[in-house]
């Protein structure tokens, strides 16, 4: 049986979630940290809410819900989920579970797992993507707890969740954080992918010196092909758009961006395992110094070298991007199986894929051509040495070099394809550069290295 269901926090994505749990012909509590929150929200629910109640408080509203109870919090990551749960705890009782909805860090999910359980009750760390449309309608849902209480509320979960051809996407994934972890790499692939398409807006637009309206019928067209998906799509109709002067109203954004933490996680997490996730980290990078609006007018005006035309075909740009998301979706990989590895996982890369093909912000053509090539296990565990995607990179990477080399020369920015393709270089090469560094590392401090043969623990007649 599914548990009586609150849900707590009425911003943007929990009135969509709300709804969407309304509209699957569940019965609903609400509360939210303003109470004026509540009758606006009932309001918008219209018809819906026959099945709706309302309360003034988070307390309030668990103590008027009949055990087993599932509160689900959709509050701003970090200290309001703590001060929830603190809330949440002398009212709740053994069987009941939070369940945080929100963009936690995973490991505070984890945390918070351990000390819910501590008190009897249970934990649920769920990660929702797909914006508030997706909330609404259908998002990717990443589950990280036990399976008995994945089990009790799975019917739930996936009768919210989006469906691709009948498939809910919504799984549990593994214990405590891995949900949680698993929507953080899910968003460092969203920066990276954005970050992508938006060195190729400016490649086309700077570069090419075509009007945002052409640009954004190229975005259109492309997403009929094989870069077809969602941030394309919406890259479409975001450069369609005017101001009411007819002139794009992308020019009318300051080009300072903003993140919320996620990207910086994955990085953060990546490089703590040992591990590089380059193209993410690129567009963490990207976002942070483009914050530093006035620092680039500085430079502009000291160093002041202007960007110069390419000479680029289209072709070019739309491999070049379609190499850098495939480069971008396989490091996320990459950081999920170091993750899987050390905290005892065991993810399941194909179902991951599977799920983010519908419903989240990252959802695209490839991802079912990923889920497959996960099923055949590819050569090293490598996505790029999957036969499909081994074939797909043969054929694009040249395109790849042209627009990084042509866009180097032509002093445009581009560190996100830059960096798909040095990691590609990389793993082309069975013997790279290392061994001057090993050398470098023994000259200076007698750090030894390994000889070819097979020797360990060797050092340089330098020492001699
Ligand atoms: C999603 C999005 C969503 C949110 C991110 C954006 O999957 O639905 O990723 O979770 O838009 O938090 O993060 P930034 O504000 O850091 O860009």
């Amino acid at each position: 049986t599914t548990p009586s269901l609150g849900l707590y926090g009425l911003g943007t994505m929990g009135s969509a979630l709300a709804l969407n749990i309304l509209d699957n012909g569940y019965a609903l509590h609400v509360s939210n940290r303003s109470d004026d929150k509540v009758p606006e929200f009932e309001a918008e629910a219209g018809p819906l809410a026959e099945r709706l109640t309302g309360h003034a408080s988070l307390v309030e509203m668990a103590k008027a819900m009949t055990a087993p109870r599932a509160v689900i919090l959709m509050v701003p990551a970090g200290k309001p989920v703590d001060d929830c749960i603190a809330d949440l705890e002398p009212v709740l009782e053994k069987g009941d579970v939070i369940v945080d909805a929100g963009n936690a860090d995973f490991n505070d999910t984890m945390r918070r797992t351990k000390q819910v359980e501590a008190k009897g009750l249970a934990f649920l760390g769920m990660g929702v993507s797909g914006g508030e449309d997706g909330a609404r309608h259908g998002p990717s849902i990443m589950v990280g707890g036990t399976n008995d209480v994945w089990e009790g509320l799975r019917e739930v979960i996936e009768a919210i969740a989006a469906k691709f051809e009948g498939d809910p996407c919504a799984a549990r994934l593994g214990p405590d954080g891995a949900g949680h972890f698993v929507k953080t790499v899910h968003n460092g692939i969203e920066y990276a992918d954005m970050e992508l398409i938006a060195e190729t807006y400016g490649l086309m637009r700077y570069g090419l010196n075509r009007p945002v309206s052409e640009v954004g019928k190229t975005f259109k067209r492309w997403n009929e092909g094989r870069l077809q998906s969602y941030l394309v799509e919406i890259t479409g109709e975001v450069l369609a758009v005017e101001d009411a002067g007819g002139a794009p109203f992308v020019d009318t954004i300051l080009d300072r961006a903003g993140q919320k933490g996620t990207g910086r996680w994955t990085v953060i997490e990546a490089v703590r395992m040992g591990q590089s996730a380059s193209v993410i980290e690129a567009a963490v990078g990207a976002r942070a110094w483009s914050a530093e609006k006035p620092v680039r007018e500085g430079g502009a005006d000291i160093l002041g070298w202007v960007r110069e035309d390419v000479d680029l075909s289209e072709e070019d740009l739309e491999a070049a991007l379609l190499a850098g998301r495939i480069v971008a979706y396989a490091q996320g990989f990459r950081i999920l199986e170091a993750s899987s590895n050390e905290f005892g996982w065991d993810l399941d890369f194909s179902r991951i894929a599977e799920i983010w093909r519908a419903g989240c912000i990252i959802r695209s053509r490839l991802l079912d051509d990923i889920s497959q090539a996960f099923r055949s296990e590819p050569p090293q565990g490598q996505l790029v040495f999957a036969p499909a995607f081994a074939e797909m990179l043969k054929e694009t990477v040249p395109a790849l070099r042209r627009v990084v080399s042509a866009a180097t020369l032509a002093a445009h920015p581009v560190p996100g394809l830059t960096a798909a393709l040095g990691f590609l270089d990389t793993f082309a090469q069975a013997r790279g550069t290392t061994e001057l560094i090993q050398a470098q590392r023994d000259f200076f401090g007698r750090h030894g290295f390994d000889l070819i043969g097979g020797d360990t623990g060797q050092h340089g007649p330098w020492w001699d």
